[in-house]
């Protein structure tokens, strides 16, 4: 047995156990700011360097699928001129962030009702959606105006309206069917749940699909959280025995 301690990697994640996917409820960049006696907005644009941290070590580790949530559809009653900076900030992201996307392989995809979304951020989304769809290496998914109660009564509609043209037979409805009206259909479902700043809830993020998730929780702020931060997360997520409802024997006999 190699000791952890004698080790000099052992504060890396173990790579063979790392999650395929993390979604991150990216928490407490108000509070940040607060404390700061700056305004909120200050705190999303430190906030907006952690996302870049985040998305470049979770690539280099090699993690193909990263879920951000960026704006929630409750957001939306946030005051007028918050919620005009945050979009401002988004689109600035959108465009700014593009080449190190495509020289990283790293696909952009969005989730939410983005029609909701200001014009000239649907058209920066859309650009660099287009420009990094071939990237193969990790897909980068930003939820906005995102919930998941909205997302489940779509994915309802949808298939209630194929129901009624005779597309879709209600017998044949399983949990298969479900996940392919969401909108993450394409994705494996997070192993890996993590919220910053010390709340304890899910916020309406990926009801259906963090079923199974391993919920990490840090009282980090997210303009604080670092990448050893991550690190230790990951690690630790590598420890945790993933049952399923089985028994401890039943995974590792003997
Ligand atoms: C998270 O930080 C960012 C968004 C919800 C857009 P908050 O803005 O919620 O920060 P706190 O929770 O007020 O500290
Ligand atoms: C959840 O954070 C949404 C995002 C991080 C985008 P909130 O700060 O909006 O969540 P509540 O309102 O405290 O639950
Ligand atoms: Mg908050």
């Amino acid at each position: 047995m190699s000791s952890k301690l004698e080790n000099p990697n052992s504060l890396l994640p173990d790579l063979e156990r790392l999650p395929r996917h993390v979604a991150i409820i990216m928490d407490g960049n108000g509070r940040w700011a607060k404390k700061k006696l700056l305004n909120r907005v200050k705190g999303h644009e430190q906030g907006a360097d952690t996302v870049r941290m985040i998305v470049r070590a979770t690539r280099e580790l090699g993690i193909p699928f990263l879920t951000l949530y960026a704006f929630s559809t409750e957001n939306w009653q946030r005051p007028k001129t918050e919620v005009m900076a945050l979009m401002a900030l988004l689109k600035r992201f959108l465009v700014r962030e593009k080449d190190e996307m495509l020289e990283n392989g790293i696909r952009l995809s969005v989730i939410g009702q983005t029609e909701r979304l200001p014009d000239d951020v649907q058209d920066a989304m859309r650009k660099t959606m287009e420009a990094t769809a071939h990237g193969r290496r990790m897909t980068l998914t930003l939820a906005l105006s995102y919930g998941g109660r909205e997302e489940l009564v779509r994915a309802v509609r949808a298939m209630g309206n194929r129901i009624a043209e005779g597309t879709l037979d209600p017998e044949m409805v399983d949990e298969a069917v479900i996940s392919q009206h969401l909108y993450t259909a394409a994705m494996p479902d997070p192993d890996l749940m993590i919220r910053t700043s010390g709340e304890m809830r899910i916020s309406n993020f990926l009801l259906w699909q963090l079923a199974y998730a391993e919920m990490a929780f840090t009282p980090t702020l997210w303009p604080d959280f670092t990448k050893e931060d991550y690190l230790n997360i990951l690690r630790d997520f590598g420890n945790r025995e993933r049952r399923f409802g089985k028994t401890g024997d039943q995974l590792d006999p003997g």
